[in-house]
C-alpha cells in the first residue's frame, strides 16, 4: 500500500478523505474527538511538505440533502483549534465557489469541504460526482478507515480519476494493528466478542473460527448460545431463529479446536431500566421474569484466566448493557483487565471503543480502532473497497 511517505506532496492539491463523523451534543459540541485527533499526523505531514490540503468528510446520514444540523462547521472549528491554524469551511464539496477556494489555496494551507453526503451521488458512488471531486486533486489520500467499508464516491469512485493515491498514516496504522491482531497474531489469540445479536455477526463468528484459539462470548449474543445449550434465560433478549446457527457454530468450533467460553453466571434484572432488583445469579438460577443484562463476577474471573495466558487479544462488543450503571461491570472489568496484560490488545467497534475510553483505559491498551462497521467487516474477512481502491488508482 502506497503511503503518504511515498508521494510528492510539495505544491500539490492533496484531497484527503477523513472520517469526521463524530458525535455532537445538542449544542453542536464534539463529545468524542478520537477520529479528529487520529488524523493529525497525516494533516501535519501534508502541511509540512508544502501541500495544499483539501479535507473531505461526511457527518451523519443527511440522506442526500443539505442540512445545517449535519454541517461540518463544528469539526472545522475544532480542527482549527487543535492546529492553531485557520480551517475555513467551503459552502459545499463541489461547484464554482469550491473551485475558486481551492485555486486560492497556498502551500501549507487547509480548506475543509462541506458534508459530502449533502449530495445523494456520494453514497451512490456516482462516476460524474467522483470525477468532480477528483478535479480538485493532484493527490488523493484516504485517511478515513472508519468509512472505508463504504464504496462511496469520495472513498472508492474518486480513485479512478486521480493519478496518485495513498493511504494516510491512520489508515496505515489501522491495517497494521489489524494484521498483527488477527492475520498474523502471536498465539494464543483470544477474541472477546459481545454485543446484542448473533444475526449481525454470523460471518464474523464463522471467520473467527479459522483465526482464534479462544472465543469468549458475552453480551446479549451469549444468551442465544446459552439457550441453544438448553439453559433457561428468563425474559432475556434471544434470537430464537438463530438457535440452530448457535449450535452449528459450537460444533464447528469444537471440530476446529477453538475453545468457546460462555458466561457461567450473570447479572439479571426485570429490565435494563429497573435498577432496584439487580441480582447476580448462576446460570441455572436465572428467574423466569428477569433478563440477563451483564456477565457475572465468576465469568469475569474465568475470562480473565483465559486472557492472561494470551499473547494477542482482540475485543469487539460490550459484555452487557454498559450504558446503564448497574450493568457496566463486566464491560469495564474487561477493559481494565486488558490494560494490565502483557499482550497485544486491539479494541474495535463503536461500543467497545467507547467503553475503553469511558473506563479511561484508552492509553493502556495497544490500539483502539477508529472504525465501527469497517472494523467489523475486516474481522469478517471482507476486503474494504476504500483500501482495495488505493491499489487500482487511476484505472
Ligand atoms: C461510522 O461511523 O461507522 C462511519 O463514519 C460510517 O458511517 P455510516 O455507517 O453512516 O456509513
Amino acid at each position: 500500500m502506497k503511503t503518504l511517505d511515498d508521494v510528492d506532496l510539495q505544491g500539490k492539491r492533496v484531497f484527503m478523505r477523513v472520517d469526521f463523523n463524530v458525535p455532537l451534543d445538542k449544542d453542536g459540541r464534539i463529545t468524542d474527538d478520537l477520529r479528529i485527533r487520529a488524523v493529525l499526523p497525516s494533516i501535519r505531514k501534508v502541511l509540512d511538505s508544502g501541500g495544499k490540503l483539501i479535507l473531505a468528510s461526511h457527518l451523519g446520514r443527511p440522506k442526500g440533502k443539505a442540512s445545517p444540523a449535519f454541517s461540518l462547521k463544528p469539526a472545522a472549528d475544532y480542527l482549527s483549534s487543535l492546529l492553531s491554524l485557520p480551517v475555513p469551511l467551503a459552502p459545499d464539496c463541489i461547484g464554482q465557489e469550491v473551485d475558486r477556494m481551492v485555486s486560492g489555496l497556498s502551500e501549507g494551507q487547509i480548506l475543509m469541504l462541506e458534508n459530502l453526503r449533502f449530495h445523494p451521488e456520494e453514497e451512490k458512488n456516482d462516476p460524474e460526482f467522483s470525477r468532480k471531486l477528483a478535479s480538485l486533486a493532484d493527490v488523493y489520500v484516504n485517511d478515513a478507515f472508519a468509512v472505508s467499508h463504504r464504496a462511496h464516491a469520495s472513498v472508492e469512485g474518486i480513485t479512478h480519476f486521480v493519478p496518485v493515491c495513498a493511504a494516510g498514516y491512520q489508515l496505515q496504522k489501522e491495517v497494521e494493528y489489524f494484521n498483527k491482531g488477527l492475520e498474523n497474531p502471536q498465539r494464543p489469540l483470544a477474541v472477546l466478542i459481545g454485543g446484542a445479536k448473533i444475526s449481525s455477526k454470523i460471518g464474523l463468528l464463522e471467520h473467527l473460527l479459522d483465526k482464534a484459539d479462544f472465543l469468549l462470548i458475552g453480551g446479549a449474543m451469549a444468551n442465544t448460545f446459552l439457550k441453544a445449550q438448553g439453559k433457561a434465560v428468563g425474559k432475556s433478549l434471544v434470537e430464537d431463529d438463530y438457535l440452530g446457527t448457535a449450535v452449528k457454530l459450537i460444533e464447528a468450533a469444537s471440530k476446529k479446536g477453538v475453545k468457546i467460553f460462555l458466561p457461567v453466571d450473570v447479572v439479571v434484572s426485570a429490565s435494563p431500566d429497573s435498577c432496584g432488583d439487580v441480582r447476580q445469579v448462576s446460570l441455572d438460577k436465572v428467574p423466569d421474569d428477569t433478563q440477563i443484562l451483564d456477565i457475572g463476577s465468576q465469568t469475569i474471573l474465568v475470562f480473565e484466566s483465559v486472557l492472561k495466558n494470551c499473547k494477542t487479544v482482540v475485543w469487539n462488543g460490550p459484555m452487557g448493557v454498559f450504558e446503564k450503571p448497574p450493568f457496566y461491570m463486566g464491560t469495564f472489568a474487561m477493559a481494565e483487565f486488558l490494560a494490565t496484560l502483557d499482550a497485544l490488545t486491539v479494541v474495535g467497534g463503536g461500543d467497545s471503543a467507547a467503553a475503553v475510553r469511558k473506563a479511561n483505559m484508552e492509553d493502556k491498551v495497544s490500539y483502539v480502532s477508529t472504525g465501527g462497521g469497517a472494523f467489523l467487516e475486516m474481522m469478517e474477512g471482507i476486503e474494504l473497497p476504500g483500501i482495495v481502491a488505493l491499489d487500482n488508482c487511476g484505472k
